[in-house]
Order: structure tokens, then sequence, then C-alpha cells
């Protein structure tokens, strides 16, 4: 049997939901190579060949959150918490300086012992002692007052994750004590702020259907962020979704695609969950669109602990290892490695 002569694939719009739609469920490879070759193309002309670094501090695993898919859910009496003192967030600041690094990321759970009176005085430190770094807090749902109070003592992003942008949906990933509702009014309120805002979502999620990857797209177009976290779902063996399939590479890698073209100037991380489902995920999302990478800074001994999902990876490598190793998978896609502070191109500094 002859196969069908090779069509080119119609036009993308992307004020059109059903070619969005199409687009997200497409098995048609050719299709699916002139997406992500078309989001590499745009992330070019904005960026160039450049791929910026962000030295990840895992500082705390404790949570009072019990959201279903993710392992530090309060509800995981397996996990062996830690929190780091704030002088030892620090010497992981000054080694991630020694490295070249220009941001930091401040991560943890929703940990009640992280008070604003606990976290100003640790971002003004860092403040001081790096007055030109950019500091990255993700910290979850606080209060507006807490957020002005963080931007104000130093702090010039924020990311967190919408998760999913359909509020039935977020209903069965969350307990009824989360809201969709108040996540984005944190967004939002971090934006009025001023600060530069990270969004994001993971792909397949259980439950999850193309629909709700469209609105994702669309809250990020009416959200702006300056930054997107776009990872697969894993499952956590001891969370209530640890028997549910993950994520997949592709529609993934679809989703960087979609929010590089919908996005152009945001910078989008190639993340570790992309590295973890793939030996060469990172890669693939930074030509597909990503212009980011996170390496990790947190201590070697409390790695394996901040287990959000199984199998993550870099647990056992020294920053220094992970840097390198970083290096080298960015120049095989042809790119190149930039250790600059990396702003959005939308909000450099004049
Ligand atoms: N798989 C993939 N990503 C996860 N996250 C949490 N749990 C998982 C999981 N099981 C993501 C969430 C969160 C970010 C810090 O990690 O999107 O916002
Ligand atoms: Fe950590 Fe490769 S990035 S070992």
């Amino acid at each position: 049997m002859r196969s069908a002569p090779a069509r080119p694939a119609p036009p993308l719009n992307l004020d059109s939901d059903a070619d969005l739609l199409r687009m997200i469920q497409t098995d048609d490879p050719a299709e699916i190579e002139a997406l992500l070759c078309s989001a590499h193309a745009v992330r070019r002309r904005h960026y160039g060949d450049g791929v910026y670094f962000r030295g990840l501090i895992e500082f705390t695993n404790y949570c009072k959150n019990d959201c279903y898919y993710c392992g530090i859910r309060r509800g995981n009496a397996k996990l062996a918490r830690y929190r780091l003192s704030r002088s030892q967030i620090l010497e992981c600041c000054r080694q991630g300086s020694a490295l070249g690094y220009r941001t930091f990321v401040l991560q943890g759970g929703e940990d009640p012992h992280c008070t604003d009176a606990w976290m100003e005085p640790l971002v003004r430190a860092i403040r001081a002692e790096f007055p030109h770094h950019a500091i990255t807090l993700s910290l979850g749902e606080r209060s507006r007052a807490s957020y002005e109070r963080l931007f104000r003592a130093g702090a010039d992003r924020y990311l967190l994750r919408h998760e999913t942008a359909d509020e039935a949906h977020y209903g069965r990933l969350h307990p009824a004590s989360m809201r969709l509702r108040a996540r984005k009014q944190c967004l939002f309120a971090l934006r009025e702020i001023g600060y530069q805002v990270g969004a994001g979502f993971m792909v397949g999620s259980p439950f999850q259907t193309a629909a709700e990857l469209l609105r994702d797209l669309r809250f990020l177009q009416e959200l702006q962020p300056q930054m997107v976290g776009i990872g697969p779902f894993i499952p956590q063996a001891d969370t209530p979704f640890g028997r549910c399939p993950g994520g997949t590479l592709t529609m993934t890698l679809k989703m960087v695609a979609l929010s590089r073209l919908l996005l152009p100037t945001a910078l989008i991380p190639a993340t570790t969950a992309l590295g973890t489902i793939a030996p060469d995920g990172r890669e693939r999302g930074l030509l597909a669109g990503a212009n980011v990478v996170m390496p990790n800074l947190s201590p070697r001994r409390v790695r394996k602990q901040y287990a959000l999902y199984d199998n993550k990876i870099c647990t056992g490598d020294e920053a220094a290892e992970c840097r390198a190793c970083l290096e080298a998978r960015i120049r095989r896609c042809g790119l190149t490695p930039d250790l600059s502070r990396g702003d959005c191109a939308d909000r450099r500094p004049v």
C-alpha cells in the first residue's frame, strides 16, 4: 500500500483554541518536529544561543500541604525531614557564587518554621553579601504582606507553579483546603509587587486532559509571567498517586514549545524532572524552546530527601560536577552556557 504523500502541516494559529488542541493531541512526528523547531527559532531570536544557570537550594522539605502528587507532602510519614540553617543556606550561596552562578533559587515546602521573621534576615544577608546576584524565592503561598516584606528585603523573583489552571482538575490534585483561586491571587499579587514571576504546571498529572493543558497555556497568556516551569508528572511511591502513570517526554516537549511560542521572551528551564524521565530529556528541552538550567546547590547529604518524585537525578553529584555536566550537555546541543544573571529579555535593567 502506498503511503499518502506528505502534506505540509497547516500553519499554527496561536489565537485558535482548535489549533492549539490539535497540536496538543497530535502524534504526527513531522508536525511535532516542526513545532519544536519553530519554538527553538523563537528562543534564538530573543536569547540567541545562551543558556542561563540558576543555583537551586532546596532548603527545607517540611511542608504543611498535602498535595496528592508530591513526595514531601505532610502525609508522607516515611520521609526524613530536614531544614538547612540560615548559615548553611548562605554557605550554599557562597559555593554557588564561586561556581559562577549569579542567581540563587531558595526553594522549600510550605514550612511553618520559615516565617517572615526567619526569612527576612536571610534574604537581607544574601542581598548584602551578593548585591548583584538575583535572589529567587519559591516558598509557596504566603500573604501579600509577606511577599512585600521579602521583596523589600531584596528578593527579585518568585516561582509559584499554578500546577493546573482548571478548577476541577486542581481539585483532583489537591485537598479541599487548597484552592486554585488562592494560587492565582498569589501570582497576581507577586506580579503587582514587582517580582519577576514564574508560573507553571505538570504535564501528565493524573486525570489531566488536552483541554486542561490548553487552559494552562491560556492562563500563561493572561498572567504573562517572566518564567515558566514545566515538567512531567513523575509518581512518588509514598503518595496517593504513587501508582499512576507519569507524563511523557513528547507531551512535555510540546508544552515547552507551545509556551515558548506564546511567551517568546519567557525564561523556561529544562527541568530536572525532564532529565529524570529521559537521559537526554534536558537537552531535548533546550532544543524545544527552554533556555535555563537549574543545577542543585543543596548539600549532598540532603538531596535525596527533597523527594518530590522518585528517581530524581543528580542526588549524588557535587555541585561542581553538575556544573561541568550541564555545560557539556549544553555545548552538545550547539548552545552556549551563560553565567550572567539572566533577567527576562523584557525586564533587563536599563
Ligand atoms: N512529579 C513531578 N513534579 C512534581 N512536583 C511536585 N511533585 C511532583 C511530581 N510527583 C513539582 C510541582 C511543584 C514543583 C516544585 O515540583 O509542580 O510546583
Ligand atoms: Fe548533575 Fe549532570 S547535572 S550530574
